[in-house]
């Protein structure tokens, strides 16, 4: 089925939505993204993100195209044009075509680029792989120092993403200063005598909407939560690791560095954790 996409205000089918060549998204990779996840149809989590995108714009000298209401306006049609039932809205802003390629940023009246598009994920909330859990390599964290921004620069983590595919293995994590810093696209966590343990916010780490949601639903159900740096050596030592993001909700992490992490298993916390995310958000969808 070939996708409406919303593109400057317009719906389009996908092979009519067209960008310039002089999109500073294209050129310089000046834009920011969000992905939203959908299930039974509604979006997931949807403030956090809404939140973390003005940040992000902030963060970048950028104004914010839409109020929050407008957001969820267009985040509802582009779902509910493409009859998404399970999936994700992925969303960007770019600061837009000044004509011209210029390290210089446009002057602000230039309008910004705003895309939405859909992907569809049937078994994106019942997905077999929660039950077998990942296998994870460590590379050397070479990406830039502001990765507190959800900006579109995403090479070296798709870079990171491919050394994974190579190793036979679904995904790496990012080392710095002998510490893990977070996955390609998720935050990472290490479980040790039932306390739950995960690099502390920082500009070093994106500010992951689902890893304030589980945290948040961690503690709640009365377990501990430590936030600090923990290393590879750590993980592989550990009774559980797990990761979360917005498509993969709690993934457990059974394997760091060929190392099998506890039984080599999917472990009961993130199990748990995974189970009370997606019950709690369901809920909360709108
Ligand atoms: N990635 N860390 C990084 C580097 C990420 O790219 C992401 C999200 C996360 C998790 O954030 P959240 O829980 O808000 O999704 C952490 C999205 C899913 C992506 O790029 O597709």
């Amino acid at each position: 089925m070939s996708r409406i996409v919303h593109l400057n205000g317009d719906w389009l089918p996908e092979t009519e939505a067209k960008v310039s060549v002089f999109d500073r998204g294209f050129l310089m990779a000046d834009g920011v993204y969000e992905v939203t996840s959908v299930l039974d149809g509604k979006l997931i989590d949807f403030e956090g993100h809404c939140r973390r995108l003005d940040r992000s714009l902030q963060e970048l000298g950028m104004g914010n195209p839409h109020s929050d209401a407008e957001w969820l306006a267009l985040h509802r049609e582009v779902v509910a044009r493409n009859e998404v039932v399970e999936g994700m809205v992925y969303l960007q802003v770019t600061r837009g075509n000044p004509g011209d390629r210029d390290f210089v940023y446009p002057p602000a009246e230039t309008p910004q680029t705003v895309v939405l598009f859909t992907q569809s994920k049937p078994g994106l909330a019942d997905n077999p792989v929660a039950r077998v859990g990942w296998r994870v390599i460590s590379v050397p964290d070479l990406r830039w120092a502001r990765r507190d921004i959800k900006t579109v620069q995403l090479l070296y983590p798709s870079m990171a993403k491919m050394a994974a595919k190579a190793a036979g293995v679904d995904d790496s994590w990012f080392v710095e200063d002998g510490a893990v810093t977070e996955g390609t696209s998720n935050n990472a966590y290490i479980v040790k005598n039932g306390r739950i343990i995960t690099r502390q916010l920082g500009n070093d780490v994106l500010h992951g909407i689902t890893r304030a949601s589980v945290l948040r639903f961690a503690r709640e159900a009365q377990m501990e939560v430590e936030e600090r740096p923990f290393t590879i050596a750590e993980a592989q030592g550990a009774d559980e690791a797990f990761i979360t993001s917005a498509t993969a909700f709690v993934m457990p992490v059974i394997e760091v560095d060929g190392a099998r992490v506890g039984s080599g298993t999917p472990g009961p916390v993130s199990a748990r954790l995974r189970e009370i995310y997606i019950d709690e958000m369901r809920k909360a969808a709108q």
